[in-house]
């Protein structure tokens, strides 16, 4: 009897710890679509990194960034449907799934400063738009910067009245295409993987972009002026399948909540920074003329684009511009 019992108990152990180590981690696929190289591409590894680190490798994030797996549009569809669990799209993107009051941010000059800004996405407005994800099958974790957006063509773009008849791509937002159709130009939706060959081919005149997004793509290559206009932001909202989220055991919930809040922190203090120096690689490269506004020609951008904030208000609804309003009242900030 004895030397079976030894067995059956030496069996039971290798198999415990057989199961043990077999024990398949968990995957979160991580896609998006900008390089690696951009706050959003460094954000996404940063955050690799401290989750499979806070969870032991109980977690292994798979990061498949520019739009290796999926364009934009496409990048919803199969989060919601649990192919990936993890996206970081832009908020001028959220329109097409029926949640339009994140398009308030794509108002031109809606933010004074970036302070404004970060009041607005951690107080209760911000976590409020993160709630209407979740009966889409969504939770929203975290807000990430990358920052403000500048003009490209292939004419100078100083005045509202140069961008008359061109056509300029945009992300899937009616703020943006009101933003166009207040400067005379003829808004193009159309995916992020697709504007490098559209601004080559002349499929579309001109775009916008922060300077992160334009160099990493290399469409400073294939236009050839750039106008520093700063007149519009682009950010991100993390966000995860909520079948997927609910389902995680606590623990390692609670640790990945931690390495999304560490992974937030890194890439909004590194987001300023990126943008300017990708700015200045821009001017570098001597393949785009960098314009920068005079104070005058900021003014003309300004009124020939206030009437979108009025116009648009029925669709993003009133409360983010309230709180910008306050936030911008509270720090002193126009
Ligand atoms: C764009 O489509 O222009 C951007 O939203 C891409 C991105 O994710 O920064």
């Amino acid at each position: 009897m004895r030397p079976r019992f030894l067995f059956a108990v030496v069996t039971a152990c290798m198999l415990t710890s057989a199961s043990a180590y077999a024990e398949d981690p968990i995957i979160i696929k991580f896609s998006h679509v900008v390089t690696k190289e951009t706050p959003k591409g460094k954000g996404a590894e940063r955050f690799k990194e401290l989750a499979e680190k806070a969870t032991n490798g109980r977690v292994k994030v798979e990061v498949y960034p520019n739009s290796v797996l999926y364009k934009d549009k496409e990048e919803l569809d199969a989060l919601q449907l649990g192919a990936v669990q993890m996206l970081a799209p832009s908020l001028a993107k959220f329109g097409p799934l029926g949640v339009k009051e994140f398009e308030a941010f794509d108002i031109p000059y809606i933010f004074p400063t970036r302070d404004v800004l970060h009041r607005v996405t951690e107080g209760p407005v911000g976590k409020s738009l993160m709630k209407k994800l979740e009966p889409k099958g969504i939770v929203g974790l975290a807000y990430w910067d990358n920052g403000f957006k500048d003009m490209t063509g292939n004419k100078p773009l100083l005045h509202p009245k140069d961008f008359r008849g061109m056509k300029m791509r945009i992300q899937s937002s009616k703020v943006l295409d009101a933003q166009m159709r207040a400067l005379g130009a003829n808004p193009q939706v159309m995916a992020f993987s697709e504007v490098y060959q559209a601004l080559q081919t002349g499929v579309v005149d001109g775009t916008e972009n922060t300077p992160s997004n334009i160099y990493t793509q290399k469409m400073h290559e294939v236009q050839s002026d750039l106008t520093v206009s700063e007149h519009g932001y682009i950010g991100y909202a993390v966000i995860v399948n909520k079948k997927f989220w609910d389902g995680l055991p606590a623990d390692i919930r609670t640790q990945l909540e931690g390495a999304m809040k560490d992974a937030t922190k890194y890439t909004n203090a590194i987001s300023e920074q990126e943008n300017a120096q990708a700015l200045d690689e821009i001017r570098k490269s001597g393949k785009t003329n960098v314009h920068v506004l005079t104070d005058a020609e900021k003014a003309e951008w300004r009124k020939a684009l206030l009437p979108v904030r009025k116009e648009v208000e029925g669709r993003v609804g009133k409360a983010v511009l309230a709180a910008v309003d306050k936030e911008s009242a509270a720090l002193g900030a126009q």
